[in-house]
């Protein structure tokens, strides 16, 4: 069977408000709303994890799940000091006949159906798969001074975005490998990559962005009115 963990248990610092990012509302709905709404409408999922901050549990409760009533059972994991810390929470509430998962950021509303059936479809193939999109800008990097040091090929470059998904037993040895040798990636992929494992990169969506800013506000706010 096919997991979803959704972390959405970080603090938003750079959207600099009072409330957890994932709280905010975009049309009448909480951002966090409309991320879980794109798995529990999916019919190729079978179950939903959601990390969130431990002190926000009856904020979630209330406001989220008892409001929603999403139609599949919601299991709900504690969020840790990083993000790799909360997905390693939600690894630990797996299924035991979970085979596939992927990771998600609450803080992603607009993945669409298609591509989670397409990143399930190519993960069981291809065993770990992650969504991005190829840059528009010219990526440059810089020195310590921010001097231009060097600039890579546009067309190799990628920025990424969630899901990230994985058989499962592969991601739980790569996460248990990490937390033995101390390491922290910036995303789940990076952990899976170190220890060995290649990673297919798949064509997500320019519309998959990440509510992390003021302005991504507006963003959403007109990709929802487009729908
Ligand atoms: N996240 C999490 N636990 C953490 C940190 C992040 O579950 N300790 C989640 C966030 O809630 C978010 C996703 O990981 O949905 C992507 O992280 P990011 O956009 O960086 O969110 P925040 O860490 O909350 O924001 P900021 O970095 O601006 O503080
Ligand atoms: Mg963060």
């Amino acid at each position: 069977m096919n997991s979803a963990i959704i972390v959405a248990a970080g603090k938003g610092k750079r959207m600099n408000k009072d409330i957890n990012k994932q709280y905010i509302k975009l049309m009448d709905k909480e951002i966090i709303y409309y991320t879980i709404s794109a798995f529990d409408n999916n019919t190729n999922i079978n179950e939903i994890i959601v990390v969130i901050s431990k002190d926000e549990e009856e904020y979630f409760k209330s406001n989220i799940l008892n409001k929603y009533k999403f139609s599949k059972n919601i299991k709900i994991a504690y969020g840790g000091k990083e993000r790799q810390d909360s997905v390693y929470n939600g690894l630990k509430l797996l299924s035991d006949n979970s085979e596939i998962v992927l990771i998600h950021d609450g803080a992603r509303p607009f993945i669409s159906d298609n591509i989670i059936n397409d990143v399930i479809r190519e993960t069981k193939d291809k065993k770990a798969v992650v969504v991005g999109v190829p840059v528009k800008d010219t990526i440059k990097i810089v020195d310590e001074n921010e001097y231009v040091k060097d600039t890579p090929h546009r067309n190799l470059l990628w920025s990424v975005q969630t899901p990230q998904s994985f058989h499962v037993n592969i991601i739980k040895e790569a996460y248990n490998n990490a937390y033995k040798d101390n390491y922290y990636g910036t995303d789940d992929s990076m952990i899976v990559e170190r220890y060995g494992y290649k990673v297919k990169m798949l064509f997500g969506s320019y519309e998959n962005i990440k509510i992390t800013t003021g302005e991504d506000l507006y963003i959403g706010e007109e990709i929802l009115r487009r729908r």
